[in-house]
């Protein structure tokens, strides 16, 4: 039986997941510093992260450098000779200068800028130079210092934890990998746009924003409000949650009787746009995408915890990715795929599909710092939250579960 013919036998969506409850959510995790150091030390130092796509890295000696804060690091991800990607704190073994300064690009080797050792790109040293004035070294022992690596559908995924608790596929689990299996991930995304801003707000407060649908008709009712919204859903309620602790998936309906304006149904007509409302899926469709195989589908929003958010869509998905910088600072990465437009038209659309996300996503960055700036008043303790806004209960008690985990004795 599917949640969606469950649900029509309960009341709410947390009937379905009695152990997460309906009680208020504290307050204190968005704006305390210890909480703020134990999902440094409990969550971000010891679960998979996802740091990007193959696609950033087809050829021998590409890299990128992925700095993370949260871990206190910066992460080279480089292909190797052998064709496989390799993960690495990015840190000489000499005296700790970085080896990468720049973003991404393509070596044959990585060489310290401080007093010239090099290594390659598997890690190895190669070469110290003035090296007989050294002592007894063993440059064996003098490689980078690796970093889990493991990829899911094209995306790579890092583990700083020197021994990780769990491989990458039983993190992630058997339900939700095969929720997305069969999704085009190769071919849609060929083309990335992407934006990141810092904003003066903790981490969870931007994230929370993007995983329930319950603000869409107030806060976006002149842009895109009415694309879910519709007479007999006013508040665009979701068609199905379904719940792969610690990870989720919700399921979004679209509008059936809003009529896009002129230039948003010439850019629907010659390609996929992102939020657009005509997503009417056929039988070849990934099974676990539109899981209710509803016509009027908008939608899929896949939660990996603790910060990765997908929007998966027919023929275009995107990513939102929250990197906490402190209690109170988040780095926000979107990214969205197509594929290569093979027509001006097609160009032309993916450009449209690009300005309205970017208007609504201005949208959404109107109420976050300005949430953040009172939560230190102390004039709440609790947030209350309704059923649609279940995937923000989950992270709050999947925390909790990762935190008693390491409790001391438990
Ligand atoms: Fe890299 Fe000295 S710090 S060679």
């Amino acid at each position: 039986m599917t949640n969606t013919a469950k649900r029509l036998n309960a009341n709410k969506w947390h009937d379905l997941y009695p152990d997460l409850g309906t009680k208020p959510i504290p307050i204190e995790p968005y704006v305390s510093r210890a909480h703020f150091e134990k999902e440094r030390d409990l969550l971000f130092r010891k679960l998979w992260l996802n740091v990007g796509r193959v696609e950033q890295v087809p050829n021998v000696g590409d890299y990128f450098v992925k700095t993370i804060e949260m871990c206190r690091t910066s992460i080279i991800v480089v292909r190797g000779k052998d064709g496989d990607l390799r993960a690495f704190h990015n840190m000489c073994s000499h005296r700790g200068n970085q080896l990468a300064y720049q973003a991404n690009g393509n070596t044959s080797r990585f060489t310290c800028k401080f007093h010239g050792w090099t290594y390659g790109l598997d890690g190895a040293l190669r070469g110290i130079t003035d090296e007989h004035n050294f002592f007894t070294l063993d440059k064996r022992c003098l490689g980078m210092t690796p970093v889990a690596i493991d990829i899911w559908e094209g995306f790579i995924f890092i583990n700083v934890d020197p021994a990780p608790a769990q491989t990458l596929n039983e993190f992630l689990g058997d339900e939700l990998r095969a929720s997305v299996a069969g999704y085009p991930f190769s071919t849609v995304s060929e083309n990335c746009i992407s934006w990141q801003t810092e904003l003066k707000a903790n981490w969870k407060i931007v994230k929370d924003a993007f995983q329930e649908i319950y603000h869409i008709s107030v806060l976006h009712h002149k842009t895109i409000g009415t694309v879910f919204a519709s007479k007999g859903n006013p508040y665009g309620n979701a068609l199905d949650y379904t719940l792969f602790p610690p990870h989720g998936r919700s399921s979004l309906s679209a509008n059936p009787n809003r009529k896009p304006t002129p230039v948003e149904a010439l850019a629907q007509h010659y390609g996929a746009v992102v939020l657009q409302q005509d997503n009417a899926v056929t039988d070849d469709f990934p099974k676990g995408v539109n899981p209710t195989r509803y016509a009027n589908w908008s939608f899929d929003g896949v939660a990996i915890f603790p910060n990765t958010l997908m929007y998966l869509s027919k023929g275009t998905y995107l990513t939102h990715i929250f990197w906490p910088l402190a209690e109170d600072r988040t780095l926000w990465e979107v990214r969205n795929y197509s594929p290569k437009a093979k027509t001006l038209a097609a160009r032309f659309s993916q450009e449209y599909g690009k300005v309205t996300f970017r208007d609504t996503l201005l949208e959404d960055g109107s109420t976050l710092e300005r949430t953040q700036s009172m939560l230190g008043s102390g004039a709440k303790q609790e947030f209350v939250l309704q059923d649609e806004e279940i995937f923000i209960r989950l992270h709050h008690k999947m925390t909790e579960a990762y935190f008693e985990a390491h409790r001391p004795g438990a």
